[in-house]
């Protein structure tokens, strides 16, 4: 298995033309002009590390040079081996396999395989994991409990991330994250509960009753069944479910995201994994991530008509709020995934009739395209953007849309939390600041305030 880092593939991938730069010396020489002093650091993948800049002191007794990086901008906190990205070029792989190729051909547990174990299964092993996966459906039936102490309109993203934080008081077990045995059973645990967990909370919020798992249909169709069955009358939709399943599988990974760093972060305290999900389920549930889809409707909601397009692109122009769906950190070309998507749109609005938004859609989109505002910030429509419309199609609330990216997202977080606690470089996630306040002062009692 490879184990480049995401840099050094994007920066040393083969089918990059060679840059015809002479080959020197692995090192960067830097000179701090406070002291005229010059040190070399060595480079690898591009890269120095932040601690060899720690040299750099103007005194002895200086903490020495760090580097500056809100939002981690410029920095790899990792080397990882799971999921591939060229922003420029709108590339998306796992363990190496494009993504156009799973989303045409690979069934979401397959995907899941892939990521978590590095490799595609072969037939007996995909049966097993499949198999393995069915055994671990049900929860709890405490948990039903919970989910029915949440109010009517709670929000499903704040159930899940509750209700998936709670298994960690079900299974202390999870707490043997050294095991390796555990930590397998844990992920099976997450990806085989978090659909019943999140059907459940899917059916909370309309009043009806919960549907357990029926362990004779297969992963999607089971959570279809737990999500939508009124009286055992609901008719599969074959392509509506192979559509979920290739959303899922787009959403499966994403590298180093806000929600996967959340994971990584709070795994790195060694917490147990279902506290850690929890942890990226929080983050993606935030309108600059995950919510972004549920903004999108929102957003065309409040459009209202096609006509009304121009006015709402010129009020994100002048500052007056997002064009939600638009732009991504990494990608400054179209993302490979929005491209997919909007195959996956005409295939599910073929049988549910067309999303009247999809015109406000497409409209706001052409514009976008063409305008100078646009091309020159590099902002093109990210996986969000149409997401949303395919998952109204299909019956989903707008609420709960986040809840459907976070079902995709599983294996990505469960594969990104392993590697990183089997990563001999990383250690408890703890970045530094440059501190701005006070200097130090006396305490003044509150009479003299
Ligand atoms: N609409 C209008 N302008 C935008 C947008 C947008 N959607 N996104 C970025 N810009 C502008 C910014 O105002 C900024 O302009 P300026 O240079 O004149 O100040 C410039 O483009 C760069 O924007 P940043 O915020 O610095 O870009 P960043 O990489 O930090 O943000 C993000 C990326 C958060 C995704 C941003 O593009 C955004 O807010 N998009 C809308 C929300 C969204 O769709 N999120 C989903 C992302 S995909 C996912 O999480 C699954």
């Amino acid at each position: 298995m490879a184990t480049e880092s995401t840099t050094e593939l994007a920066r040393a991938d083969k089918e990059r033309p060679e840059a015809g730069v002479a080959k020197g010396k692995d090192t960067l020489s830097i000179t701090d002009n406070r002291t005229g002093r010059t040190y070399e650091v060595p480079v690898t993948d591009d890269t120095i590390r932040a601690t060899d800049l720690r040299q750099i002191k103007v005194a002895d007794d200086d903490f020495g040079m760090m580097t500056y990086d809100p939002a981690f901008m410029n920095t790899a906190a990792c080397r990882s081996a799971i999921t591939f990205i060229d922003g420029d070029r709108g590339i998306l792989r796992y363990r190496g396999y494009p993504i156009e190729q799973l989303a045409e051909r690979a069934s979401f547990l397959e995907v899941a395989y892939l990521l978590g174990e590095g490799e595609l299964p072969d037939g007996q092993q995909l049966t097993t994991w499949e198999e393995t996966i069915k055994y671990h459906t049900y929860v709890h039936t405490n948990i039903t409990r919970f989910l029915e102490g949440f109010r009517y309109n709670a929000h499903p993203m704040g159930m899940l991330l509750g209700v998936v934080g709670a298994l960690s008081t079900f299974y202390p077990d999870a707490k043997n994250i050294l095991d390796p045995a555990s930590r397998y059973l844990q992920r099976v645990r997450l990806l085989a509960k978090t659909p019943t967990i999140a059907a459940f909370a899917f059916r909370h919020s309309r009043g009806l009753p919960f549907v357990f798992p029926d362990n004779d249909l297969d992963y999607i169709g089971n959570f279809v069944n737990m999500t939508f069955s009124i009286g055992g009358r609901h008719k599969p939709n074959k392509v509506l479910q192979r559509a979920l399943e290739i959303l899922l599988i787009l959403h499966a990974d994403h590298e180093q995201n806000c929600s996967t760093s959340a994971v990584r972060a709070v795994g790195s305290s060694q917490v147990d994994p279902f506290s850690a999900v929890s942890a990226g389920i929080a983050a993606l549930y935030g309108p600059l991530h995950g919510g972004a889809n549920e903004a999108v409707l929102q957003m065309l909601d409040e459009i209202g008509s096609k006509e009304d397009v121009p006015k709402f692109i010129a009020d994100v122009k002048a500052g007056h709020g997002r064009l939600m769906g638009f732009g991504h950190r990494v990608y400054k070309s179209y993302d490979p995934r929005a491209k997919l998507i909007k195959k996956v749109a005409d295939d599910v609005f073929e049988q549910t009739g067309l999303n009247p938004k999809l015109e406000i859609a497409l409209e706001l989109e052409r514009i976008a395209l063409e305008d100078e505002y646009f091309i020159k910030r590099k902002l093109y429509p990210n996986v969000d953007f149409y997401s949303g419309l395919i998952y109204q199609a299909m019956g989903y609330p707008t609420e709960y849309f986040t809840v459907l990216f976070a079902l995709g997202r599983m294996p990505g977080w469960l594969a990104q939390w392993e590697e990183m606690l089997l990563d001999k470089d990383q250690k408890i996630a703890r970045p530094r600041q440059i501190y701005s306040g006070a200097g130090k002062r006396d305490f003044v009692p509150i009479e003299q305030r």
